[in-house]
This record gives structure tokens, sequence and C-alpha cells, in this order.
């Protein structure tokens, strides 16, 4: 008999029962009804409201600031600058817990310095008895400044010589070198070598930036639409001098963030002071201006693709260069380039990402950091080189298929882009396309498609969990992981269902506070695998406790049986227990420690090892206005190799948001700099533009749902790969329609108009 015939087992026949079903989403109800409580939504007695003045220079100190006016505005409960804050420790990182995250410089000690480092830097902050008390007070703020010379503007910025190599490009894999591609290139048969730029782009979550902030005797209590609860905590630790178990981070419910949230900006810390020197509850709740002034987003970049190849479609060389901006006081580059080492077989690559500094407000992390830029660049540029060759898109990535990662000779845990594009073809009827551009009209319409593959590398952090199985069947799995609207509680929910062999109703996770075993940050697509293999190793180590009662009991056989809950309660009965819990994780103050050496051991050695990417490849059909030149995307097909699909409702909704949020970034998205002053000109959303619903068309997903042998239960990460490539097939299916090249985001009106 083998050890695993011994034991009881509560895997099959439930498992899987729940994995890979439609289930509706736990927090639906609640959303529905509006019941779910977000960060600014907490009342306390006594609750004061915050709001901020902003900087109007871009660079400069201080010199004078009245705020007379201010303070004797009714309700105005106290008014915070420089000169009376309280002393807090500088912060060196935006978020020392990913490694992109090395900065260019200290942040900003918000009212700490009478420095000025962007236009709209924190100068002031006001607390009233209400908030439009504190708002209009802070309007009355008046600051004298002395301005210093200042660099804004990007585009003048790029051209000079100052860019700047960074630590943060080895780390992310922003450089890279195989071969001679240069040299390869001046000799190619075919070439293509051209520029792109994608604009300052900003952060748009439907929930505001919000932070409700308590302090009770040296404790601190933040209610914050964080998505990275831990390095909140730490941040805030270190700002206010106090142990981390000092301080609770609660984020039960987060309406979106897609990395502005994953650091923590001037809302959460200024919220957290002027709790303190008020002495009361105080919450902030930024305007939407106030996160285009305080909340950093993604930075504008300049690429240059160079591809050659031979007459047989075969890629000889691959250069992709990319320049973006990032603030003097903090920021990261924006790595371009991450994916174009990855996805064409080419014997001589270069890779290359730089940075100009700026006086702006640093950027940050935006869904698909790098992917989503770099693949506008990189699969425009592989269309360029299809029409150069005479060959449709599909067969030249064809031709180019790598058997290994090209760029470091590393297998892929799975790729299969022949099934993506076969699927795709088939289901868009990419067959029945007209090769040359021009070349389909409807009325006023002239009517294109195009395609571009889609690449991301979600990554694996770890995570710390617990599992309570009680002794009623019911089963509660705590981890400090992030609800930021994509289902994660009802997919970690089927996961431990499955593990343990209960029905997915029987499962309440809870998440979204720090007092709960540690998260990861819901960033990097890696919150779904990284929280589910912690689940899955409780679950076992719960599963084998129970056997060891069960045998305690005598009770070895019967536990075998299908219908385990009832079974698993009967052991737990006769044993007089309540419950039995595991928790993975180095805190021993809770249920039992488990070592995670093993889960960090496997993500570093994964690194090492193989590239593992969530990929697929979008199919888009656009309408061109042949007199105005308005862009109509009418079809949209998206098919996804992301593993395992735990639950193709959430996925294929997670999946479309990305590609609406690159639908922006294809048609409408750009943050406006003054360039004299550094300002954001549009900071609203009547002016920035995001897509609404009449925009959109309807959007088809397709995965191949195929398991990846590395990760548990085979999913990968699919909160980032949905948005890359998009902006590349409407900008390939624009040239297809119109004989016009736009190789600048967003395609406006004006660059169609020839
Ligand atoms: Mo994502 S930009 O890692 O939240």
């Amino acid at each position: 008999m083998t050890p695993s015939r011994q034991r009881p087992t509560f895997e099959s026949p439930a498992a899987s029962s729940s994995v890979g079903k439609a289930v509706d989403r736990v927090d639906g109800p609640l959303k529905a009804a509006g019941s779910a409580k977000y960060a600014a939504e907490y009342d306390y007695p006594d609750l004061a409201y915050a709001a901020l003045t902003y900087s109007t220079i871009p660079r400069g100190r201080i010199v004078d600031i009245d705020t007379h006016a201010a303070q004797g505005h009714p309700g105005v409960v106290s008014v915070i600058t420089h000169l009376t804050a309280p002393e807090m420790t500088p912060i060196r990182r935006l978020n020392p817990l990913v490694p992109g995250s090395f900065t260019s410089g200290t942040l900003v000690n918000y009212l700490n310095t009478g420095q000025v480092h962007w236009n709209g830097q924190p100068v002031a902050l006001v607390v009233a008895e209400t908030l439009e008390a504190a708002q209009e007070a802070a309007r009355l703020v008046h600051v004298t400044y002395e301005a210093s010379p200042a660099t804004v503007d990007f585009e003048t910025e790029r051209h000079k010589a100052e860019q700047k190599k960074s630590l943060v490009n080895t780390l992310m894999g922003g450089d890279a070198a195989v071969g001679d591609a240069d040299a390869a290139l001046k000799v190619a048969p075919v070439s293509v070598d051209r520029m792109y730029s994608t604009p300052y782009e900003n952060h748009n979550a439907m929930e505001l930036h919000a932070t409700t902030a308590i302090w009770e005797g040296g404790r601190l209590t933040v209610h914050d639409n964080t998505q990275n609860i831990d390095w909140t905590r730490k941040h805030l630790a270190i700002k206010f001098g106090l142990k981390a178990r000092d301080i609770r981070v609660i984020a039960t419910y987060v309406g979106g963030g897609f990395g502005g949230k994953s650091s923590v900006w001037a809302v959460t810390v200024l919220a957290a002071l002027a709790a303190q020197v008020t002495g009361r509850p105080v919450r902030m709740m930024l305007t939407r201006e106030g996160v285009y002034r305080t909340v950093g987003a993604r930075s504008p970049t300049s690429q240059r693709v160079a591809l050659g190849a031979g007459h047989d479609g075969r890629l000889t060389a691959l250069v992709h260069e990319g320049v973006s901006q990032i603030g003097r006081v903090g920021g990261l580059p924006e790595p371009v380039t991450a994916q174009s080492g990855h996805m064409y077989a080419t014997p001589n690559i270069r890779l290359s990402v730089a940075t100009v500094e700026t006086d702006t407000l640093p950027n940050t992390f935006m869904r698909a950091p790098g992917e989503a830029v770099g693949s506008f660049a990189l699969e425009s540029a592989i269309d360029e080189l299809a029409t150069e060759l005479d060959v449709d898109p599909i067969e030249l990535r064809r031709r180019n298929e790598p058997e290994r990662s090209p760029v470091d000779g590393k297998p892929f845990t799975r790729r299969d882009m022949d099934s993506v594009y076969a699927r795709g073809e088939q289901l868009f009827g990419w067959g029945d396309r007209p090769s040359g551009q021009r070349a389909v009209r409807d009325g006023r319409w002239l009517v294109g498609t195009g395609m571009a593959s889609a690449f991301y590398l979600p990554a694996r952090v770890t995570a710390d969990v617990s599992v309570r199985l009680n002794a009623d069947g019911t089963v509660l799995v705590r981890c400090a992981f992030h609800e930021i609207g994509v289902g994660a509680a009802t997919a970690q929910a089927q996961i431990a269902a499955d593990a343990l062999g209960v029905p997915f109703s029987a499962v309440t996770v809870e998440h979204g506070d720090s007092e709960q075993p540690v998260g990861p940050g819901a960033f990097a697509s890696a919150q779904t695998a990284s929280v589910a293999a912690s689940i899955l190793v409780a679950c076992e180590l719960l599963t084998r406790d129970l056997e060891r009662v069960a045998r305690r009991n005598g009770q070895g056989r019967e536990v075998g049986a299908p219908g385990s809950p009832a079974a698993a309660s009967a052991v737990l009965r006769r044993a007089g227990l309540t419950h039995l819990e595991v928790r993975t994780g180095s805190d021993t103050a809770m249920g039992r420690a488990v070592s995670q050496a093993r889960l960090v051991g496997m993500i570093l050695n994964d690194r090492r090892r193989f590239v593992r990417a969530a990929t697929g490849a979008h199919f888009c059909e656009v309408r061109v206005d042949v007199d105005t030149g308005e862009v109509r995307v009418t079809r949209w097909l998206g098919v996804f190799d992301v593993g395992r699909v735990i639950n193709p409702k959430l996925a294929s909704s997670q999946l479309r948001g990305g590609i609406i949020m690159g639908l922006g970034a294809a048609l409408f998205e750009e943050a406006l700099v003054d360039p004299r002053t550094g300002r954001v000109m549009n900071a609203g959303m009547a002016d920035y533009h995001v897509p609404v619903h009449a925009d959109l068309p309807h959007i088809d997903i397709d995965y191949l749902d195929d398991p990846d042998p590395t990760t548990p239960l085979g999913l990968l990460g699919l909160g980032e790969v949905g948005i890359t490539g998009v902006a590349a097939a409407v900008a390939n299916a624009v040239f297809h329609a119109t004989g016009v090249r736009v190789r600048d985001l967003p395609i406006t009106l004006d660059q169609l108009l020839t």
C-alpha cells in the first residue's frame, strides 16, 4: 500500500467540483445593494474631513505661507503646513516589496519640507467639520514661492543626453543583448526601423483614493483603499515611528487600483497626520483632480523598434529601445522591453531602457507597466514588417514562433501560440480578410481588421493564509489579500472548496485586513496564484491533521468515503473538537506555523529555470469615417492562454477590463502637461477621456484553458495580459482600413486626416 492510499482522502470524487465553474461572485449582492463598505464610508463619532492645497509651481521653495483666511473659514479645525506639522521619517522607496520600486531619489516627506518638487505637490492640509469646509479652506491657503528652473516636458527632455541607466533595468530585465542586432539589421534584406510614442496616462480607478484614519492611544487604524496592505502598514510604521503591530490597515473592498494603489501616496500619510494632529478620526477622499495631482501614473515613452528579416520572413535582428520619464523625487523606469526578448525567434537581439528625470510627480505602476506600451511598439512593428514582406501578420508570427525564449534560451513553462492563432483565425473569420489596405468600404466608413499578440509575465510572491475546518462542516479562509473588484474571494473559495472536498457554499473567505495572515499585494498578476499556493499547502496539512485525529478516533475507513464534509464533521465531533486550523507563514502567534521557505525557494527557482508567461492574441475590426477620421472599434475577440481558468465569468470580466483599458490608451487617454508650468491641464474625467459603454464593441473572450505545469492548479495570473497588445491591434486595424500608420498614441482624428 502506498502512503497516499493508507490515509483517508478528501480529494475525490468531490475534487474539481467548484474550480472551472462560472460561480457568481460572493461580493456581488453586497455591491449591488450598495452595502459593501469602502474606505471613505466608515463613520466614527466626531469624524473630521481633510483636503489638500497643491503647489502651483513645479520646482522651488515656499517662502511664505499665509493660512489666516483658511483658519478663519467657518468649520475649520486645523490648517497644517510644513511650518507646523510634526516630524515624520522620510521614506526612500515607493514600494520596497517589488524589485521595480527602487526609485530615483528619496520621496518627498510631505509637509516636512518647504521644497517643491512638482506642480501639484501637497503644501497644506486642512481639517474641517465638513468636506465642503475643508475643500473651500484649502483654496484659501495662500502660498508665496521662490521658483527654481524646472524641466517638465518629456518631449524636450528625451532629446537631451542625460538619459540614465538604472539598476531597475537589470532587475526587471529591461536591458539585454544576444548576438549583434545592430550589425544584423544593417545587412538584413528586409527591415523596418520606426519610432513610436505613448503619452502620460493617468490612473482613473472608479473609487477615488481615500483614507479614514483613527488614532487610539498610540495605535493607528486606517481604512485605506490600498492594493498593498502589508506595505501600507510598514510604510506608516516608518513614517510615524511605530511598530507595525501598532498599525491596522483595513481594505475590505477596493474600487479598482490598476497599480495606482500599490504604493503609498500623500492621501494615506496625510490623513493619518491630520488625525494625529487634531486627535480626531479624519477622512480624506481625494477629488478626481487630487488623484491627478498626487498619485503617480504611467510615464510617457518614446520607443524605437527595428526589425530585420530575410525574404522568407524569418527575423534576423530585433532592436527595442525605450526612453521613459521618471520624477526626480521617485518613480521607476517603464520596462517597455519586458516582452520583446521572449516573443519571436531572433538570433540577434538588443533591448534597452533609459530614463529622463523631470520635475514631475513620481510615475508608478499602471496595469502591465512596460508591456502595455512596449507591446504597442513591438506589435505595431511586426505588422509593419508583415506589410513590407507582403505576408499575413499571423503567418509572419508563426514563422518566428520560438522553441525557447530567444533572449535567454530558457524553456517556456507552456507556450501554444499556434493554437491561440488558430482559434482566433477561426472564431474571428480572419481568412476573409483582404490583404491590401483601404480595401473595404461601407458607406462613410473605411473598414479594416487587425491583430496583435499579448504577453505578460505574472509574478509569484509569498502569502500567509489560515484555513479553519469547523465541526459543522464549514470552512473559514483568512488572508489579508485584496478584493479589488476582480472576484478574488470567490476564486479562492472555489479553490479551498475543492482542496477540502466541501461545497463552495461551505467556504467563507475573509480578506483585506492586516489582522489577518499577511497577504500579497494585488499587483503583477500575482495575487490569485500566490494565495492559492498557500491555501493548497494549508488544506493539505489540514487534511493530514484530520486523518491523524480520525486514526486516534479509530475512524480511518469511513473518512475516505464520498461526502467528506459530513465525515469530517463526524471526526471532529467524536474527538470533541470545535475546529481544526492550519496557518502558513512564519508568525506563530495564531494557529500552527509552517515554514514558507519552500514557497520562497520555489519562486526564486522559477525565475532561474524558465519563462512563465500569460499569452494571447487580439483580433479586432475598426471603422474609420472617411471624412472626419473618427475611429470606431466594432468587433473584438481576445484569445488567451492563461493556464487553467478558475472561474470563466470572473476571468472573462477581468480580461475584458484589460481590453477596455487598452482601448482607452489606443483612442483617448492622454494627460496633457503645460510645458511652461508642469501642471496637468486636463486633471479630470471631463477632459481626460476614458472609454464609456458607447465607445465599446461587444468583446468576445476565448481561452485555451490548458493548465500550466508549474503553478498551483495550473493557473496563470490574468490581471494584466488583457491590456497588452490592444493598442497595437487597433493601430494595425486602422492601418488596414485606411493605409495610414499611426505610431503615436492615442490615435486621434488629426493623425488620420492626411
Ligand atoms: Mo499592477 S500595475 O502590478 O497593479
